[in-house]
């Protein structure tokens, strides 16, 4: 089966035929429909990080499974399924307190891909730049036959992530004022979540002002060019003076994280939702911790528990509650990956998406 293949950092991904093990005790094969692109798959190409290559990447998959192993009781052939990515193992420390996206397993995933004999990892135990994948029966999460599946891989990560945040982790109440820092992909979600839960004025903050317009389709009522203006002063302008109640740095950049953190108000909340390089470090004066009561939240994953969260997430779209067609910018096939990357880093497309099938 194909799929691309990260060999060296700072190269471009390579297209290669595979060989993918047989689903083995509580492991699943999932033929896969689409894989969004995300930024963080990126991040392990232009980034010297802990992952290990030669490595498939991808980690917003969608699919239908093709065939189970022994003792796999959760899907059947045919089930249409989002791929929830990073360990579930259901027994650690983590997973047995509700977070399971800090799950730390006991053991590692098994090896499942290869070529010429040779180990390929993948990313997150998922490798969903890829024709198939072979997965835990903890990573799959099945979802209602009648919602567009392409459309759904997005809940994998972005959508997640996004909506996670704001609902999960810091628990946004109606009412409350809301910063997004970086409206791509996953900060779109932002919006779109601070929007379902009843958040007053939801201010979008970009470079690009694309990414803008696409925060204002998912329910911004404000937008700042962060090139063009000076974000706090206009966060305090538009908040009466105080600073937001919450505000979502979703980038992965100490500065905006410092920024997110000085545009909420006292006793706010700013919650770091991107990825920092491995060696980022952030400097800010932790006086006004104190002095000014502030929270600074971490958030992986929305802090989310894909089992329950992905089925109402999907519900939601079916009900027109949130938006998912709208993310989708381009398609791509799985051998324009590169292509693909190019055009998220020139912030051409608010979502990427690799048809699969
Ligand atoms: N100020 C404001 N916006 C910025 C800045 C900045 N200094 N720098 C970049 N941006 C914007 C980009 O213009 C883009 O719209 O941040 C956005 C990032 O979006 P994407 O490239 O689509 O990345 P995404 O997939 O959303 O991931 C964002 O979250 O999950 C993590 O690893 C992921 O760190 C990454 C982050
Ligand atoms: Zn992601
Ligand atoms: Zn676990």
């Amino acid at each position: 089966m194909k799929a691309a293949v990260l060999y060296e950092r700072r190269k471009p991904l390579v297209i290669e035929d595979l060989d993918l093990v047989a689903a083995g005790p509580g492991e699943v094969e999932v033929e896969l429909i689409a894989s969004g692109v995300c930024h963080s798959d990126l991040h392990h190409v232009n980034r010297d990080t802990p992952t290990v290559l030669p490595v498939v990447l991808g980690h917003e998959g969608a699919g239908i499974v093709k065939s189970v192993g022994p003792n796999v009781t959760r899907v059947r052939p045919g089930d249409h399924v989002i791929i929830a990515f990073g360990s579930k193992c259901g027994e650690c420390f983590y997973c047995v307190r509700g977070m399971p996206y800090l799950c730390t397993p006991a053991s590692p995933a098994r090896p499942r891909l290869s070529r010429g004999g040779k180990t390929i990892n993948q990313f997150l135990e998922v490798a969903t730049y890829a024709e198939r994948t072979v997965v835990s029966e903890k990573n799959i999460v099945k979802i209602r036959d009648d919602a567009p599946l392409a459309i759904c891989s997005l809940v994998a990560c972005g959508v997640t992530t996004g909506i996670g945040a704001v609902v999960n982790t810091a628990k946004v109440e109606p009412g409350s004022n809301v910063v997004v820092i970086g409206t791509g992909g996953v900060g779109l979600n932002v919006v779109q979540g601070a929007r379902l839960a009843g958040a007053a004025r939801i201010i979008a903050v970009d470079v690009l002002d694309n990414k803008l317009e696409f925060a204002r389709e998912m329910g911004a009522t404000h937008v700042l060019n962060a090139a063009k203006e000076n974000v706090i002063d206009r966060v305090k302008a538009l908040t009466g003076g105080y600073g937001a109640d919450y505000a979502f740095e979703v980038i992965g950049n100490p500065k905006t994280i410092s920024q997110a953190y000085e545009s909420v108000r006292k006793g706010g909340v700013a919650v770091v939702v991107g990825v920092s390089d491995e060696n980022a470090e952030l400097t800010f004066k932790p006086v006004w911790m104190m002095r000014q009561s502030k929270t600074l939240m971490g958030c992986a994953y929305g802090s989310s528990r894909p089992q329950v969260d992905f089925p109402r997430i999907v519900d939601l779209y079916m009900e027109k509650r949130i938006k998912l067609d709208e993310l989708i910018t381009r398609h791509f096939a799985l051998d324009e990956i590169n292509e693909a990357f190019r055009a998220m880093e020139a912030g051409e497309v608010a979502r990427g998406i690799l048809d699969l099938a």
